[in-house]
């Protein structure tokens, strides 16, 4: 059961305060009944819901992908920093999302959110084995002795062994190399951290792909879309979700 308020939020009939008034008014129908308190509870799936006489689908979840900025936090709130969850609208953020998984503050590129957490555990769950795929650049040069080291599973400086990841070099000269990684799970600072382990720096981290969804390139920095329904498929058949 849910609270009216809340279902017509999340309808996109604006802020929890906007519903109130639409409530208070007198235009919204339960099951054929004017329903004037924000409090009513409902089945959201079961009842028949009209607003203004019109009959209205209910949308528990929310599903979207954001090309993240470098200077924002992954978090639903932080004391001092701006939040991905800050750069939302109003009409989704009464879904209440929050990340899958992390992405530092200087991490840019392919963050999921959504407020399901079936789907949220599955993707950032080694279990199942979901592919994240990012792209680095370097500060110095890679080769394919780093290329068996990832396949082998690099060991991070708290002894932690990594399951195997794929390293594709892109680009590398004495100074720099542009690398392409492939991982399955999602420890703190893991791209981070598996190059420190060879003695090497990420200069710039970007998230290029998450459970085969692409960042959607047509997304600036900042900018976010709700996942299309064969993407959400395409995620739910990766996580087995039936
Ligand atoms: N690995 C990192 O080191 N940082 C990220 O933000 C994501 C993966």
């Amino acid at each position: 059961m849910e609270r009216l308020d809340k279902v017509l939020a999340n309808l996109g009939y604006g802020s929890r305060k906007d519903v109130k008034k639409i409530i208070k008014s007198g235009e919204v129908k339960i099951d054929g009944e004017v329903i004037k308190d924000n409090n009513y509870q409902l089945d959201p799936i079961k009842s028949t819901i009209k607003v203004n006489g019109e009959e209205v689908t209910y949308k528990k979840n929310i599903y979207l992908m954001m090309n993240k900025p470098d200077g924002v936090i992954s978090a639903t709130f932080d004391d001092y920093d701006r939040t991905v969850i800050d750069l939302l609208e109003e009409q989704h953020k009464v879904f209440d999302p929050f990340p899958v998984g992390r992405l530092d503050k200087d991490t840019v590129g392919l963050l999921l959110l959504t407020n399901d957490g079936e789907l949220n555990h599955r993707l950032i769950s080694p279990k199942w084995h979901v592919d994240k795929v990012y792209y680095a650049k370097i500060d110095s040069e890679l080769n394919k002795n780093d290329i068996e080291e990832f396949k082998k599973g690099i060991i991070l400086d708290d002894g932690y062994k990594c399951m195997p990841a794929k390293l594709e070099i892109l680009k590398a000269d004495e100074n720099e190399s542009e690398v392409k990684v492939t991982v399955q799970e999602g420890k703190y600072h893991q791209v981070k951290r598996m190059f420190q382990s060879l003695d090497k720096k990420v200069i710039y981290l970007k998230r290029l792909s998450f459970g085969g969804l692409n960042l959607d390139e047509r997304l600036d920095e900042g900018e976010y879309r709700e996942l299309t329904v064969s993407e959400l498929e395409k995620l739910r058949i990766i996580c087995k979700i039936c």
